[in-house]
């Protein structure tokens, strides 16, 4: 190749880079082939966003791995905290003061005052309460209709999950997962930033009330654990007592929603892989494992920023920088998973390799939930509508197209539950 064409090639590479990094919708209906482009001809791509901080790209899966683990790429956002502002506004830095943008010491002491209630035996425990509710939402539905799984479904059930393991009481939970998706959905312009300031503003206002509330009346939740720790042992403050309330209410019901989402799509468009989760319900478990692998619901790892100038792929991220760590495209990198691109549910290995949950001290707190929720989902769902299929053709699904996407998901996924009972005229 000339200079020339080399130069032209990697004129292309920044320019798709940044079209996918504003939310262009073509790319975000199929990330995959820009990132393979990615990994092989810019694996740490320097990335122009609007709020003008510096910021770089990460895509192969070794230095994915390795930066998620790295002190010096720092979670720290109050040390970083010009540039946070500049990309979030003043009100998410009140909210995130939480373990997910703090290093250790802070986050070891954040995370272990809520570790207990998510360890494994503690989530086997809600099982049986988790298979209730799904089966209360699947109730709910007629087959004669087509239906939309995301908004009444996949939604519903982890954050009816997560409230009621917080303590947030049934009637608020519609309130609290509507000021979540504002939140969630806004982007970097001034009108955006003005609705995630009264949407963060709102949330904070209902927590507030809602820690007032478990203070004088305790209940069995984890919200009044949280909150009798803080008054008799002062381990944690008052912003961090609402950051972590926030934290987990938003982590915990948005990533398994799209995630339940991404599923369902999946699975309906590879027949032949759905058909082997039926027939043999042991292979559910890999089968979720290789769902979060292949289509997993955290397309971007949280913000971190670089502590020092650090060389990854022979690219220097200067101190200073923003970085961005592609989880979906490190799960595809050929050079860690044999046929990345092929869907298969029995796939050796994938629950120890696929950075779906991160890795290092973040590693993903609700992943034992997660794992039971998805669990419970599918096989639920599989079992009572064993004829669902998609309502629209798959190419027609509609991805979110936030920039910058910390979640990949659909926004809607229409389907029959029963095709054979749909009226004809
Ligand atoms: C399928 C569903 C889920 C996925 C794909 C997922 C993914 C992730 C990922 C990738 C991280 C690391 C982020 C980073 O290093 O930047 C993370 C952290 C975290 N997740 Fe999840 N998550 C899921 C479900 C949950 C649930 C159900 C909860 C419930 C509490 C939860 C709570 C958290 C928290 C609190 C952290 C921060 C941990 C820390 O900073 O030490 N997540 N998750």
């Amino acid at each position: 190749m000339t200079q020339t064409q080399e130069q032209g090639t990697a004129d292309e590479t920044a320019r798709a880079v940044d079209a996918a990094s504003r939310g262009c919708p073509v790319y975000r209906s199929n990330p995959h082939p820009l990132y393979r482009h990615l990994r092989e001809a810019s694996p740490v791509s320097r990335l122009t966003p609007p709020h003008g901080v510096d910021s770089y790209l990460i895509t192969r899966y070794e230095d994915a791995k390795a930066a998620l683990a790295d002190p010096r790429i720092s979670k720290d956002m109050y040390a970083a905290v010009d540039a946070y502002r500049s990309v979030f506004g003043d009100s998410s830095i009140a909210l995130d003061d939480n373990m997910l943008f703090a290093d250790p010491p802070k986050h070891t002491r954040l995370r272990r005052l809520v570790n207990r209630a998510f360890v494994p035996r503690r989530i086997e425990a809600l099982r049986p309460r988790v298979q209730e509710i799904t089966d209360a939402l699947l109730d709910r539905f007629t087959t004669l209709e087509p239906v939309d799984l995301l908004s009444d479904f996949a939604f519903p059930l982890p954050l009816q999950v997560i409230c009621e393991l917080i303590g947030v009481p049934e009637s608020e939970r519609q309130k609290a997962q509507q000021l979540c998706s504002v939140v969630a959905r806004t982007g970097f312009s001034k009108k955006d930033k003005a609705r995630l300031a009264e949407a963060e503003n709102g949330l904070r206002e209902y927590f507030e009330d809602l820690i007032a509330r478990k203070r004088k009346r305790p209940e069995d939740d984890l919200l009044s654990v949280l909150v009798q720790t803080r008054d008799e042992q002062d381990s944690l403050t008052d912003g961090e007592l609402l950051s972590t309330l926030w934290v987990l209410l938003f982590a915990g019901h948005k990533t398994t929603a799209y995630l339940i989402g991404n599923a369902v799509h999946t699975l309906l468009t590879h027949p032949d892989q759905l058909q082997q989760v039926v027939t043999s319900p042991e292979l559910l478990p890999n089968a979720v494992e290789e769902i979060i692998r292949f289509e997993g619901s955290v397309e971007n790892a949280t913000f971190r920023h670089a502590l020092e100038d650090i060389t990854v792929a022979g690219t220097l991220i200067p101190k200073g920088s923003l970085v961005q760590i592609a989880i979906t495209s490190a799960n595809r990198d050929a050079a860690s998973f044999e046929r990345p691109d092929t869907f298969d549910i029995t796939r050796p290995g994938v629950q120890s390799s696929h950075l779906g949950f991160g890795t290092g001290p973040h590693y993903c707190i609700g992943a034992p939930l997660a794992r039971m929720e998805m669990q419970i989902a599918l096989a639920s769902l599989f079992r009572r509508f064993p004829r669902i299929s998609l309502a629209r053709p798959a190419e027609e699904a509609e991805w979110l197209t936030v920039p910058f996407p910390a979640f990949r998901g659909l926004t809607r996924l229409p389907v029959m539950l029963d095709p054979s009972e749909t009226p004809t005229d």
